[in-house]
């Protein structure tokens, strides 16, 4: 089954208007039309990137939504609010926001819920602690972060989910995980979604890697059997080593 790779930088909370208009200059210019890019600019931003990537084939997505519908929740954000900006897919669960800003798996899950409702796509982001792999649980924790949030989804509502994986101690840190460790997981991974859902579904569904994502390992990390493409932090925000990433995945 051959899947289009994704390539999605999350810019977390960095760039100004001015810096995010300047990289997305020059992001319209790229055309690989193998794979689907995507960029996570923050709130600020994301309005004014979704009319300068108009028909450019890069899709503008949010880094986080709230699960309620609206009201007193000053500072969030609502799936209703993004999707009338022209947003459809948003990140969810990052380890960031588990981290700084206690969201649990019951909370992820009504996020899902919520993006789900509003017909958004979502990429679920899943992945452990070093502690938590040096002591054998990262099967554990992986499959308890993925059944938390995903497994009480329908066979449609699925197909709306891409999942990256990401181990928290490779974010940032410059340690990727191996190619072994990386497609262990991903196999892992989907053999859950296929016990849950079917053959189809466990096919098609789309396994990003993301932590300390390069031009020098992109190209190796892709093309492991059950890595679908990556979910690219430190190395998005940046025009050259973005696009080499990108390119690395046009295969
Ligand atoms: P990194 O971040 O590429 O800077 O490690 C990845 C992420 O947080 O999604």
């Amino acid at each position: 089954m051959s899947r289009k790779k994704i390539v999605a930088g999350n810019w977390k909370m960095n760039m100004t208007i001015d810096e995010s208009n300047d990289l997305i200059n020059k992001l319209k210019e790229v055309s690989e039309n193998n794979v689907e890019i995507k960029i996570a600019p923050s709130f600020t931003n994301l309005y004014c990137a979704i009319s300068l990537l108009e028909n450019s084939g890069i899709e503008v997505i949010a880094q986080n939504v709230h699960s309620e519908k609206r009201g007193a929740y000053t500072g969030e954000i609502s799936a209703e609010m993004l999707k009338s900006i022209g947003v459809n897919t948003v990140i969810i669960g990052h380890s960031e926001r588990r981290k700084h800003f206690n969201e649990t798996d019951t909370i992820l899950s009504e996020k899902v819920k919520a993006a789900i409702e509003n017909s958004l796509n979502i990429i679920f982001c899943i992945g452990e602690e070093f502690s938590e792999r040096e002591s054998g649980n990262h099967f554990e924790i992986i499959k308890n972060q993925l059944t938390t949030a995903l497994m009480d989804l329908n066979n449609a509502e699925i197909k709306n989910v891409v999942i990256a994986y990401e181990p928290v101690w490779a974010i940032g840190t410059g340690m990727t995980a191996n190619t072994n460790q990386i497609q262990e997981m991903h196999e892992f991974i989907r053999k859950l979604i296929n016990k849950k859902f079917d053959n189809e579904i466990s096919d098609r569904i789309r396994i990003l890697y993301g932590g300390s994502v390069k031009p020098n390992n992109a190209k190796e990390i892709f093309s492991l059997n059950d890595v679908d493409g990556g979910l690219i932090g430190g190395a998005s925000l940046n025009f050259a080593d973005f696009h080499n990433i990108i390119s690395a995945a046009n295969g």
